[in-house]
């Protein structure tokens, strides 16, 4: 018989995982609290901005498969719960909040059916996996807990949980291994690596891997001020590193750095994690990622108050783009947003554009001023900064856009502009990393 599943948390990674599951043939229960969220996904509304996801509800909600619901006892029925609810940074610290995994497993616990499997999918700090599996035994000794962290991206979400790169299981049986087989036996007809762990292993690949891409991010931003004061070209040399199939191109893109709702976080997760577990040391170098990661954000303050030989007050600054990253309408800690809104408290007056996370930047930033379009963004600036890589940016004419502003100045925190075209139509064109001599 198909296996009956429920996913807790209809967030972006619960939502997707929901969807996808069903997709494969399951029938799923997506279940969240937020009475809202239920209504809009019953009805087929993406709450959040990701490519092919809304059509993927659509069409999975039309089978019948795929139906939500905001009362975890609808849930009673499945084999298998996978937990997806969030775990943001504490208010007064650096430590994850898990008390929404908690709540939800111990609101499961008490009306799953004995025999069925409990999978945590949620970021956690090691440890918290066998800690939760025992106060789910003592609920009821019938019930299992296993823990199979998620890699998707943001932007590629639907591809990376149907074609994922790896799949990792933390177990303690055979039979709960048995089972996640069952669930993802078409990713193991198709090759994908199965990698078996125990609990606190299958945690911490999970904070390890975001670990490793914040810091290679960080590695080549700081390279990135190296070459400012050698004089050099930080695109020129990520390009000619990447070749050593070693280090590789990927994240090497030098810039304003990481943000979104993940490796910030996570990072200063571990970090506090490895203090409990008395291992900070091995971890301190997190706290210099950190560092240069936010310095990138300044870095490029500095770069617009050179521009503007330090007087920001009542400039016109257009900014370009708003989401963490492209493709997202997420704006959880975006570098774009974070630069606009210090721009904007030192006197500018800061106007800002952004293809998809409009809605979602409003919100958190009510106080800064939002344009229908690239143009009307542009108009009458005296300084524009490129800060998330959309692909329309890229195509932007600057030969056409310079008669509407009032100082062609462009500075690009991304290094995904063609410096050589800005130049030749005009501007002066700047980016984090690239000396200005050029
Ligand atoms: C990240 C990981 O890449 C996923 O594998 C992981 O599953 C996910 O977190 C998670 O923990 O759930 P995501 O937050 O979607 O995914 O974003 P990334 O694509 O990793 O980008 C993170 C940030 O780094 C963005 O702000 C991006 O602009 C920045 N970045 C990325 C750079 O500054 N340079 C680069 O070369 C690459």
């Amino acid at each position: 018989m198909t296996l009956r599943i429920s996913v807790i948390g209809t967030g972006y990674l619960g939502v997707t995982h929901a969807a996808c599951m069903a997709s494969l043939g399951f029938t799923v229960i997506g279940i969240d609290i937020d009475p809202t969220k239920i209504a809009q996904l019953s009805a087929g509304i993406l709450p959040f901005y990701e490519p092919g996801l809304e059509d993927l509800l659509k069409t999975e909600l039309a089978t019948g498969r795929l139906t939500f619901s905001s009362q975890i006892s609808d849930a009673t029925d499945c084999d298998v719960h996978f937990i997806c609810v969030g775990t943001p940074q504490v208010k007064d610290g650096l430590a994850a909040d898990v008390s929404y995994v908690h709540n939800s497993i111990r609101t499961l616990a008490a009306v799953a059916k004995s025999g069925s499997l409990l999978v945590g999918k949620s970021t956690v700090p090691v440890g918290t996996a066998e800690r939760l599996r025992k106060e789910i035994l003592e609920i009821n000794p019938e019930l299992d807990l296993a823990w199979n962290p998620e890699f998707l991206r943001e932007g590629f979400a639907v591809e990376d949980t149907l074609h994922p790169n790896r799949l990792v299981v933390g177990v303690v049986n055979d039979q709960a291994e048995h089972i996640l087989r069952e669930v993802y036996a078409k990713n193991l007809g198709e090759g994908t690596p199965w990698i078996r762990a125990d609990l606190p292993t299958s945690e911490l690949v999970k904070v390890a891997a975001n670990s490793f891409l914040a810091t290679k991010i960080s590695f080549i931003n700081a390279m990135a001020e190296v070459c400012e004061a050698a004089g050099g070209d930080v695109t020129v040399l990520a390009d000619a590193i990447g070749y050593d199939p070693r280090i590789g191109h990927k994240f090497l893109g030098a810039g304003i750095g990481f943000g979104g709702g993940c490796l910030p976080k996570d990072l200063r997760a571990f970090m506090a994690r490895s203090k409990e577990l008395g291992a900070d040391r091995a971890l301190d170098f997190l706290r210099e990622i950190d560092a240069i990661n936010l310095r990138a954000r300044a870095r490029i303050i500095d770069l617009v108050r050179r521009d503007l030989s330090d007087d920001l007050l009542g400039k016109k600054i257009a900014i370009l783009g708003a989401a963490f990253k492209p493709d997202s309408d997420d704006v959880r800690d975006s570098p774009a947003l974070d630069i606009a809104a210090q721009i904007q408290a030192a006197g500018a007056s800061v106007t800002i554009y952004d293809p998809k996370a409009m809605d979602s930047a409003r919100k958190r930033f009510p106080a800064l001023t939002y344009s229908a379009s690239i143009k009307e963004c542009m108009t009458g600036a005296d300084l524009v900064l490129h800060l998330t890589e959309w692909k329309e940016f890229q195509s932007i004419d600057p030969r056409e856009y310079i008669s509407i502003v009032r100082n062609p100045i462009m500075i690009d925190g991304r290094n995904k502009l063609n410096r050589e075209e800005w130049q030749a139509a005009g501007w002066t064109f700047r980016a984090l990393g690239r000396s200005s001599k050029y």
